[in-house]
């Protein structure tokens, strides 16, 4: 048995401070304390608040008159409004009536796109392409910056794991490493370089921390998470943002430890604030301040106002608690007029930076927003993005793209295919129905002439009747071939939309099983916003395409891809279960003592199930290409290294078919013996490369101590000397191995 302490690497963790220069050197500073030392505490309370406008995306509580409040001083920020008209009217009273004049600062979940509808982010995050995830915030970040809006509410960090959540839809996926990429550059692309750009808006990473573990997926409920999982799993990206120096972060509506994270100093002060620096605002979720009366940790509204001040929560988003307690708080000298002046001089100093002081209206520009919302340009990134978000799950015979010669007619089943609400997914922006471009329509568009049509909707989304299927059917019957476009509805994702079963609902499983029937070929266009239990459709359905929701150009990124104008080379960033019961399955689970491995799966104490094997349907990294690819055996430049240095991890990768085509290559790592169970593989990489039929390429991947450290027993960072795996793949299950040893 190897000594591990003695030889262990401690991975120093401290941060760095991240602008190094002091408050007085930074005229910024100085501006804010001189503002600061001319308000009253009123108007220092009134920079706590964020209003809401008419629009609601939460439970309403008291209803105030804004610009009355805005008038007198005594609101901060203001979210749902926007558009140029509706931002200068609000604006305009802050800086025309209010005593000093401090502009206000306006914010809207531009989740995935504003105007200009991109794909749900865990479908971005399906592209696996980092510049794919660029393009679509950047121009998110470029259409709300013409609108009035400055500050989004976005990325969603979260760790999604469990696919009865709703905010599955709104994440990443599973991965820590996966979504702190994605997260980085959401960032970057939001707040570009510097806030002195017209287009450079507020990111906000949440919502910090553990809000996907919330239990059996239901919303808003217990998280009970080990502090392991915690450090491991749930707060990696929330790290890679702030030292990303997003500007905002917002807490969580749940719990860590007992405590929620609206009141939780641990987590959000001391970690957030002094261990990692995190220099910007941070913002509660809706009412959540008020909201730990409910938890039952605060008595009332005053009790809940000092805890989230005490926490390190800036702002109080709706819920009124700062508002209405917290200047009564300082005079009683319940709360330290301290606390309020960092919290106000955070939010002075986004305002300055952002140029508000200078020009109010900065991001009130009416000409820019005519050009920019929905612009050609937009639309065309929109459907590449779409293309690059689309998961190809099954294709047997290559039935896909379809051969459009040898089909003479075609039948379209399912409501969704003439949906143009549900495809742009929930949380949308302000994009509407109006410009998006279904299923249908596309299909339409693009089918060769001569080729008959036959829609029929089969079903609601929750609801069928024999009349809508008997047409259905019949419509089949006479087609070559279906294409069944069936899933969720976008109200069947996101925020407070958790689900107790995960399978396509079943008005449209029904449905779908009377198309099987007719014996004609079928092609499963899936949109929905979380792994689906799709084992049946998996054994009798021969084609399957996870579109998720692609968004305002969705239809025509999905006809690009059945007709075969576009490859797709998309993977999933979060596991498919073979049912429910198998869930949490993560594809890094730790190793365990009796595992269930080919040779001993048949015996009785092993870590399995009776009814079903431990494999999911389809696992994290997998997704399918018209074309194929060859792996070459790993290549290590080293088989040992010492603590701190690096090696190199080549493979060759063949396009062996017929077509052009986009690998995602992967690179996995696992520690063989560590003093703890570490996963049996964890994601430290991936590329994606464009390879020409019939090309190779050789892909590196270097290997640094970053990639081997793990937390000890004692919650420090460290590399163990010993044997490591190294495995080079498409997807978490098929994949090239070798191995190399560290040593002291
Ligand atoms: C509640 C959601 O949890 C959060 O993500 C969102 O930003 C706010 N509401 C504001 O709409």
């Amino acid at each position: 048995m190897k000594k591990l302490k003695d030889f262990a690497f401690i991975v120093v963790l401290n941060s760095v401070v991240l602008f190094g220069f002091h408050a007085q050197e930074n005229p910024i500073d100085k501006k804010v304390q001189d503002l600061i030392a001319k308000m009253t505490l009123e108007e220092k309370v009134g920079q706590l608040f964020q209003v809401s406008g008419e629009e609601v995306t939460g439970p309403r509580g008291e209803k105030i008159n804004i610009t009355e409040y805005i008038k007198a001083g005594k609101v901060g920020s203001c979210l749902n409004i926007y558009g140029t008209k509706n931002v200068m009217r609000v604006q305009k009273a802050a800086i025309e009536s209010s005593r000093l004049k401090i502009p206000l600062l306006f914010g809207l979940d531009v989740i995935h796109g504003y105007k200009t509808v991109f794909p749900a982010p865990i479908a971005l995050a399906s592209s696996w392409d980092p510049e794919i995830v660029r393009k679509a915030q950047k121009i998110a970040a470029k259409e709300m910056s013409s609108s009035g809006v400055m500050w989004t509410f976005t990325p969603m960090l979260d760790i999604a794991r469990d696919p009865r959540w709703g905010r599955v839809v709104e994440s990443f996926g599973e991965d820590p490493y996966l979504v702190s990429v994605m997260g980085r550059v959401s960032v970057e692309a939001f707040q570009g370089e510097s806030f002195d750009k017209k287009d450079s808006v507020m990111a906000t990473a949440k919502h910090y921390v553990g809000y996907g573990a919330v239990q059996a997926g239901r919303e808003y409920y217990t998280v009970d998470i080990s502090k392991r999982t915690l450090w491991e799993i749930y707060m990696p990206p929330f790290k890679a943002a702030v030292d990303t120096h997003v500007a905002s972060v917002m807490p969580a509506f749940t719990t860590v430890n007992g405590v929620p994270m609206s009141a939780n100093k641990e987590l959000v002060n001391d970690v957030l604030r002094e261990k990692w620096r995190f220099q910007g605002i941070t913002v509660s979720d809706w009412n959540a301040i008020h909201e730990l009366i409910n938890h039952g940790v605060a008595e009332n509204g005053a009790d809940a106002a000092v805890q989230g001040i005490n926490a390190g929560v800036d702002i109080d988003m709706v819920g009124g608690d700062y508002m209405n307690n917290l200047a009564a708080l300082v005079k009683d000298n319940k709360v330290p007029v301290a606390l309020v002046d960092k919290a106000v001089a955070r939010i002075l100093k986004k305002k300055f930076e952002l140029g508000l002081f200078d020009n109010p209206y900065k991001y009130c520009d009416s000409e820019k927003e005519k050009e920019e919302l929905l612009s050609s340009a937009n639309r065309e990134a929109a459907r590449e993005i779409a293309r690059e978000s689309i998961v190809l799950l099954k294709n047997d015979n290559n039935i896909l793209p379809l051969k459009m010669k040898d089909i003479k007619s075609v039948a379209v089943v399912g409501s969704l295919a003439e949906s143009k609400r549900d495809i742009i997914g929930p949380w949308c922006g302000i994009g509407s129905e109006k410009d998006t471009i279904s299923v249908l329509d596309a299909i339409k568009d693009v089918i060769p002439r001569g080729t008959v049509l036959n829609y029929q909707k089969g079903s609601e989304i929750e609801d069928n009747n024999e009349s809508l299927v008997n047409a259905a059917v019949n419509a089949a019957s006479k087609s070559d071939i279906i294409i069944a476009v069936l899933g969720e509805s976008s109200e069947m994702s996101g925020e407070a939309a958790s689900r107790s079963s995960i399978e396509i609902p079943e008005a449209q499983k029904t449905l779908l099983k009377w198309l099987s029937i007719t014996g004609k070929p079928i092609v499963l266009v899936l949109m929905n916003g979380r792994p689906l239990d799709l084992s049946w459709e998996d054994k009798h359905i021969p084609a399957i395409l996870e579109t998720w929701f692609p968004g305002t150009e969705g239809g025509n990124a999905i006809a690009d891809i059945l007709f075969g104008k576009h490859n797709p080379s998309a993977k999933l960033p979060i596991t498919f279960p073979k049912s429910l019961g198998q869930v949490p399955i993560a594809y890094n689970h730790l190793m365990c003592g009796r595992p269930a491995t080919t040779e001993t799966v048949t015996q009785k104490y092993v870590s399995k199930y009776l009814d079903i094997d431990n494999e999911p349907l389809y696992p994290f990294g997998y997704g399918l290409t018209y074309t194929a690819f060859s792996y070459s055996p790993i290549y290590l430049d080293k088989k040992e290294i010492k603590i701190g240095e690096s090696l190199a991890a080549s493979v060759v990768i063949k396009n062996t078919g017929k077509v052009d085509g986009k690998e995602v290559v992967q690179l996995y790592i696992r520690d063989m013996l560590a003093s703890v169970a570490r996963p049996i593989m964890d994601l430290k990489d991936f590329k994606k490369v464009s390879i020409k039929s019939g090309d190779s390429v050789k892909i590196s991947f270097t290997i640094t101590s970053d990639h081997l450290k793990f937390y000890n027993k004692d919650m420090e960072e460290i590399i163990e000397p010993g044997t490591f795996e190294v495995y080079i793949g498409t997807n978490s299950r098929d994949y090239q191995k070798e191995s190399f040893k560290v040593v002291k």
